[in-house]
């Protein structure tokens, strides 16, 4: 067989291909083992984003398939400290780094695992989210404008934490994001936080939910 592959396709044609297959196998190993193989800028960022852009634990934002204009912005946020953050990290990305560290992370397709949401909760928000909230942060926040993250299936205690830190001024709203929050109590927010963490990452083929 091998020999016939040689004949056919020439030796080097086949040293590639074993090469290729090598690479295929070690980035497909899940969990650490493909973690620990990340090397470059994002190799301090896998410990809590992964190489998938899930992250490891809750509070931690998975970062798959975020718009690149988005997590760019996020980026030079940190960088230029114009949005707080605990992580010693964000601060440190080198300018140079945040384009790639970006088109990584938007690229990726990782099924985000369900965050413990609460039924109650989740019920109280989605009428709340679908008067204030569904301009920006379109489809249940599967798809988004003016440059809004996708929130369908991030992490709860991130979102929670994340809706009240613009309501508590520790995030500078975003334009006209501030109207949108007008007489929304703490309890309200939190309970919209649920719900865009509940909503499935992908849009069902059917029965998609319109406002209007
Ligand atoms: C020690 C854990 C840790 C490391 C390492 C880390 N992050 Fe984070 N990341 C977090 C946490 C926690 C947040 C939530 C907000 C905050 O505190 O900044 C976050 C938030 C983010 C966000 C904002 C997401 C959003 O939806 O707005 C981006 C983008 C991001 N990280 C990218 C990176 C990149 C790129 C690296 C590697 C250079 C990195 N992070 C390294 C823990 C980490
Ligand atoms: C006019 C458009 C607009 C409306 C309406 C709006 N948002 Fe936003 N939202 C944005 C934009 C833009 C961002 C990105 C913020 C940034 O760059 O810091 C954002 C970011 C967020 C984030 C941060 C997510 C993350 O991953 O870091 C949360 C949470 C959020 N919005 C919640 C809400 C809630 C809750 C409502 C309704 C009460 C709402 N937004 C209404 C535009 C909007």
């Amino acid at each position: 067989m091998l020999t016939f592959v040689q004949f056919a396709f020439g030796m080097r044609r086949v040293a590639v291909t074993w090469l290729l297959t090598a690479v295929a196998l070690v980035s497909s190993a899940p969990g650490i083992a493909q973690d620990k193989a990340a090397s470059g800028p994002i190799a301090v960022c896998v410990e809590c984003h992964g190489n998938d852009g899930v992250g490891y634990k809750a509070g931690i934002p998975h970062l798959n398939g975020q718009p690149i204009p988005l997590l760019t912005n996020m980026l030079s946020s940190y960088r230029e400290g114009k949005r707080p953050t605990k992580v010693k990290f964000h601060k440190d990305i080198p300018a140079a780094d945040v384009g790639a560290l970006a088109k990584h992370y938007a690229e990726q397709k990782a099924q985000r695992p369900k965050s413990a949401t609460k039924p109650d909760l989740i019920a109280r928000g989605e009428p709340l989210f679908s008067n204030r909230c569904a301009d920006c942060h379109v489809d249940s926040g599967r798809d988004s404008d003016k440059e809004a993250p996708l929130m369908a299936g991030q992490d709860v205690d991130y979102l929670v934490a994340q809706t009240l830190a613009f309501k508590s001024g520790e995030r500078k709203f975003p334009y006209l994001m501030d109207k949108a929050y007008k007489d929304l109590s703490d309890d309200d927010l939190t309970a919209i936080a649920h719900y865009f963490a509940s909503q499935d990452q992908v849009a069902q083929q059917q029965g998609r939910k319109r406002r209007r």
